[in-house]
Formats: structure tokens, C-alpha cells, sequence
């Protein structure tokens, strides 16, 4: 394996209450990269947290951070969020009327800017966005809370963007999200997957670094 795979710990699984202890723990692992899950309770049924916590993560946390938007007005989010320095910043093409406008704004703020389809969202709606996007998040599972199962047709879909990607020479990185574990994390990064997001499989256990690890030396 020659690429680099990235492995993005998803906070929504941590313990809230002691969440900068839980990023130490990460940050002493292989994770690339902090997921942290914007939910407003409109776009999914569920509800974390916004700027004002990313904030106050950022001020200690040293991995980029890679905030996933599930909220219906995601451009309102982007200004705070460049403010405080996030990295990764991505949203569901299900919310939005144009989004070639917030990618672009994304990425004038200087983030990495990805586009995030639902699992029964079509891959190809990124087909006239790819010349611009930095990544695209493939959801594996509904979005909206942690410990759920793989859908197996998301994998089907991870091949159709890679293929697309190669054919056609573009660099956006593939990111997946939702019931990633070790058992199906071979068949993703042999699908095209370049970012590994894993919650629960990884903060329901002892040993996070092993954990890590064990996703990416496949
Ligand atoms: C779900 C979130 C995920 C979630 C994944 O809406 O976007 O990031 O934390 O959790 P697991 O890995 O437990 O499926
Ligand atoms: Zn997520």
C-alpha cells in the first residue's frame, strides 16, 4: 500500500465529559485527522454542537480538524468556522442550492472544502464539482448518530467515484464515514478510500492507538 491512509477518529462515540483527555488519547495514535460532527437537529435528528465547542477544541487540539456539517444551512457555518483555524470542512449536497458557491468559499477561507452525499444520494451529483473539491465524504450509513451498521451499497459507490476520479485524472481525496471497523476497512482503501472515519469502533474500546492501527495496517 503505497498511499497514505488517513484515519479520522470521530468524537460523537467520545466521553463528552472528558473530551480533552479523549483527544490526547487520539493524538497519540496514527489519526491524521479529528472528525467532529455538526448536527442541528433540522437535517438529522440529532443534535452535538457548533463553532463555540470547535472553538475551544482547536485551542488545544494539535491534528487538523475535519468538521462534518449535517445542518441545513451549512453557509452560515463557514466564515466561524475559518475563523478558528478548521481545516477540513465539508456539506451535504443535500442541503444546498449552489453548491459550487460554498465550495468556493470554503476554499477562499483557505479550508479544504468536500461535498458529503447520503447513502441514497447518486454519486455523480459531485460530477460537476470535481474539478473543485478537495474531497468527497461517502456516508455508509444514514447520518445522525454513531453505532450504526455499513450499508453494503456504499461500497458499490466508493468504486464509482474512484473510477470516475481516475478516469477522468482529478486528485479530490475519498473519504468514508459510518460503521467503519476493521473488517471492512480492507475493502474500502482497496475501493479508492483515502480517510477512514471510525467513531464507535474506536472510543468503545481500551485501547484507542490499537484500534487506530488496526485500520490501516491492512
Ligand atoms: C454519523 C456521523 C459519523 C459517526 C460515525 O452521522 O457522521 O461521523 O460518528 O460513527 P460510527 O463510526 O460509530 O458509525
Ligand atoms: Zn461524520
Amino acid at each position: 500500500m503505497n498511499r497514505q491512509i488517513k484515519i479520522a477518529p470521530s468524537l460523537l462515540s467520545c466521553d463528552f465529559g472528558r473530551i480533552r483527555e479523549e483527544i490526547q488519547k487520539i493524538e497519540a495514535s496514527d489519526a491524521s485527522l479529528l472528525h467532529l460532527d455538526v448536527m442541528d437537529g433540522h437535517f438529522v435528528p440529532n443534535l452535538t454542537f457548533g463553532p463555540p465547542i470547535i472553538k475551544y477544541i482547536k485551542k488545544y487540539a494539535k491534528l487538523p480538524l475535519d468538521v462534518h456539517l449535517m445542518v441545513t444551512n451549512p453557509g452560515d457555518y463557514i466564515e466561524p468556522l475559518a475563523d478558528i483555524g478548521v481545516d477540513y470542512l465539508s456539506f451535504h449536497t443535500e442541503t444546498v442550492y449552489h453548491a459550487n458557491r460554498l465550495v468556493n468559499h470554503i476554499k477562499e477561507r483557505g479550508m479544504k472544502a468536500g461535498v458529503v452525499l447520503n447513502p441514497s444520494t447518486h454519486p455523480m451529483n459531485i460530477e460537476y464539482l470535481s474539478d473543485i473539491i478537495d474531497f468527497v465524504l461517502v456516508m455508509s450509513v444514514n447520518p445522525g448518530f454513531g453505532g450504526q451498521s455499513f450499508i453494503p451499497s456504499s461500497l458499490t459507490k466508493i468504486k464509482e467515484i474512484a473510477l470516475f476520479r481516475k478516469t477522468n485524472k482529478l486528485s479530490f481525496e475519498i473519504e468514508v464515514d459510518g460503521g467503519v471497523n476493521d473488517q471492512n476497512s480492507p475493502i474500502l482503501i482497496e475501493a479508492g478510500s483515502d480517510i477512514l472515519v471510525a467513531g464507535s469502533y474506536i472510543f468503545n474500546s481500551d485501547n484507542y492507538a490499537e484500534k487506530v492501527r488496526s485500520l490501516i495496517n491492512v
